[in-house]
């Protein structure tokens, strides 16, 4: 019988019964009032039972099985899931399934499956059966449909990876904004040196979080300046977020200097006419840009310190080789990097123990079906 089917039967019951206990003329009796609850917990849980038992039946005869924890009623395995580290719960439920190329579970009534194999994430990541990415309600508030990370994979999603390949990442870009990098870091350490003057402790947290997101704005629409990092720190709401990039990109329009300008910005108001985006899509790509380059910057450079404060033999290694390659007497330029591999390791390990965005966003398969690449690396594993 179709789970629809069952679940009106129950609710009629239910109605019936409910309709017949606050009739003015009866005088309910605790036992029919007990009656009725459970025929209204019944009528609730029953469908997600009946869905879910069908759901084994349908996987029962499947090839495969994908292995994973079978889940509560209604809530699935969400109690054993949430909370903090969620990534490092899924991974010891995936261990304690040997489920860890792929582990199937329900979070609420979405069916999900995770995967913390190599081989299996870049299926998830670049297949093409998890291809679609659904924007949750508040990447929808926050217009991010429209930007990279949600957009519908196609030929608009092509198109904004290229502007976003070619307007910031490329390497004429990133060499193009050496300079900004250097300015950044050198305002940095003159803080830091103020504040141990002043108190001798420093506050790394808030320094990395203003200068992360003074790198973005910069790179990203050509601005500097603490009165606009603190403009952008404090904002939230879209149409504050319309109404404050669209003030930035008709200014821009105004003076129209974009050949002269390294910003994504200007870049993106200086492509030919067909392949223009509207305003709102520029909006849309240049706040994702913002919102998803700061933080994570910020709290890599922030472990990646404690890190190294707890360790003070690699702290120590860390500066012998950077006095080997680049000395004292200059700062540190894009250009040492390749030489400054100790450095490149300390950075990977704290990427692997604390990845900023442990879990990739959740990608659909079948409208229904989430998968989610979990990109937390444990110690031994291989990594990707
Ligand atoms: C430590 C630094 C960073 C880490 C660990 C990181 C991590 C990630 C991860 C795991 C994804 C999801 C990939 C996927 O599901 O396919 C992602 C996507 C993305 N990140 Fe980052 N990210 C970092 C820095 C940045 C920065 C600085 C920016 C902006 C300038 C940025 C912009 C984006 C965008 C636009 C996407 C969506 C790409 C797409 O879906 O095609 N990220 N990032």
């Amino acid at each position: 019988m179709k789970t629809e089917v069952i679940t009106t039967m129950i609710y009629m019951v239910f109605l019936v019964h409910f309709a017949i206990t606050i009739s003015p003329n009866t005088q309910p009796s605790w036992l029919f009032s007990l009656v009725s609850l459970s025929l209204a917990v019944v009528a609730v849980t029953l469908p997600f039972v009946v869905t879910t038992t069908l759901h084994a039946h349908r996987n029962a005869g499947a090839t495969a099985t994908i292995p994973g924890p079978r889940g509560w009623p209604l809530v699935g395995s969400l109690p054993a899931v949430s909370g903090p580290l969620m990534h490092r719960r899924l991974a010891t439920l995936a261990d304690a399934h040997g489920a860890r190329r792929l582990m199937s579970l329900t979070l609420g009534a979405t069916p999900v499956v995770i995967s913390s194999h190599p081989d299996t994430a870049r299926e998830i990541l670049s297949g093409a059966a998890f291809v679609d990415r659904p924007p949750k309600g508040v990447a929808r508030e926050l217009m991010f449909c429209r930007a990279i990370g949600f957009a519908p994979a196609g030929e608009y999603w092509r198109r904004l990876r290229r502007i976003a390949g070619t307007g910031m990442l490329s390497p004429h870009r990133m060499a193009a904004l050496g300079g900004l990098r250097c300015r950044i870091a050198d305002d940095m350490v003159r803080r830091v040196a103020d504040q141990m003057e002043r108190s001798g402790e420093v506050a790394m947290r808030a320094l990395l979080q203003r200068a992360s997101l003074e790198s973005m704005a910069g790179s990203v629409l050509g601005l500097k300046g603490v009165v606009v990092s603190e403009e952008l720190g404090e904002m939230g709401l879209a149409a504050r977020v319309r109404g404050y990039f669209g003030k930035i990109i008709e200014e821009r329009r105004v003076v129209g200097d974009y050949h002269e300008r390294d910003d994504l910005l200007s870049y993106m108001l200086s492509l030919p006419e067909e392949e223009r985006l509207e305003d709102s899509d520029v909006i849309a790509v240049l706040w994702e840009m913002i919102f998803r380059g700061v933080d994570v910057v910020a709290i890599l450079l922030e472990w990646a310190m404690a890190r190294m404060s707890l360790h003070s033999d690699i702290q120590s290694k860390a500066q012998e080789e950077m006095d080997a390659a680049v000395g004292r007497l200059r700062p540190i330029t894009d250009s040492d990097v390749p030489s400054l591999r100790f450095l490149q390791w300390i950075l990977k390990e704290t990427l692997r123990m604390h990845p900023p965005g442990p879990l990739s966003p959740g990608r659909a398969w079948r409208c229904r079906t989430r998968g989610w690449a979990s990109t937390w690396c444990r110690r031994g594993r291989r990594p990707w």
